[in-house]
Formats: structure tokens, sequence, C-alpha cells
């Protein structure tokens, strides 16, 4: 079993969107261990998505992941990280396979909706970002 980060961005809380995404989450057979809702700062936002501080979106990524607040929550399964990009689709909703949340739900390659950790190693990093060792008792 395995462990991933999931978070709900802006623009999809800003749409009512929480239900939807977990709904699909627990149909999928993952159990969501821990669950929060809250706004990122500037500089908490800019260490979440150090790894693109060179790339040209950086800036307007952090103003979006920042503009309202999102959920962020830890899935657990088996296969917990592929499972969950599963069920999001490609970061571009336009290239996201039919029945995914971003090919469903999502506005542009921005604003996709949702976040799933890419790897066992990012998963490892972005879990404690959010949660304490007491909050992961779930
Ligand atoms: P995350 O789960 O959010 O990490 O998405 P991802 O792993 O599918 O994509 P990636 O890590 O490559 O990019 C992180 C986030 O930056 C994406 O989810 C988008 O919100 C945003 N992003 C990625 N590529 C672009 C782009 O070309 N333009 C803009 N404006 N935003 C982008
Ligand atoms: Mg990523």
């Amino acid at each position: 079993t395995e462990r991933t980060l999931c978070m709900i961005k802006p623009d999809g809380v800003e749409r009512n969107l929480i239900g939807n995404v977990l709904t699909r989450i627990e149909s999928a057979g993952l159990r969501i261990v821990a669950l929060r809702k809250l706004r990122l700062t500037k500089a908490q936002a800019e260490g979440f998505y150090a790894v693109h501080k060179e790339r040209p979106f950086f800036q307007s990524l952090v103003d979006y992941m920042t503009s309202g607040p999102i959920v962020a929550a830890v899935l657990e399964g088996e296969n917990a990280i592929a499972v969950w990009r599963g069920l999001m689709g490609a970061t571009n909703p336009a290239n996201a396979d039919a029945g995914t949340i971003r090919k469903d739900l999502a506005l542009d390659v921005e604003r996709n909706t949702v976040h799933g950790s890419d790897a066992s190693e990012t998963a490892a990093q972005e879990i404690p970002y959010f949660f304490n060792a007491m909050e992961l008792q779930g």
C-alpha cells in the first residue's frame, strides 16, 4: 500500500467541486487518510512548486495557487500514486482522457483543478508539507 498527496486547486474549490473530486477518489477505492482546507501563502506556494521555479509559468502558477483556498488530502491504497494520477488525467485538459477529472472539470493547463504527487520521493516530501504525524494516523 502507498500514500500520495492530493490537492483540489483554487479553481476546483471556487466552483464547488470538492465533493465531486472526493467522490471519484472514494469510488476508485482510495482511502482518504487526512483532509484539510487552507489557503497557501506566496512563500508556501513557491516552496511547494520550487521544482518549477525556472519555468516561464512559475509566477503565474504561484499567483493562481494563492488566489483562493485549496483542499489538501492524503490518499492511500495499492499503487495510490499511479491510481490518483490516472483519475486526474493529463496536465493539459486538452490532452486528458475521457472520464478523467481534468477532462471533465479543468479549465486550462494552469487551472487544472487537481494535483497529485508524481513519484514516491515526491509524495514523501509533499505529504509532510501539509500534515504532521498526528494527522496521518487516519
Ligand atoms: P501537478 O500535479 O499540479 O504537479 O501537475 P502535473 O504534475 O500534471 O504538472 P507539472 O508538475 O508539470 O506542472 C505543475 C502545474 O503547473 C500544473 O498542474 C499546472 O497547474 C501548471 N502548469 C504546467 N504547465 C503549464 C504551462 O505550460 N502553462 C501554465 N500556465 N501552467 C502550467
Ligand atoms: Mg507535477
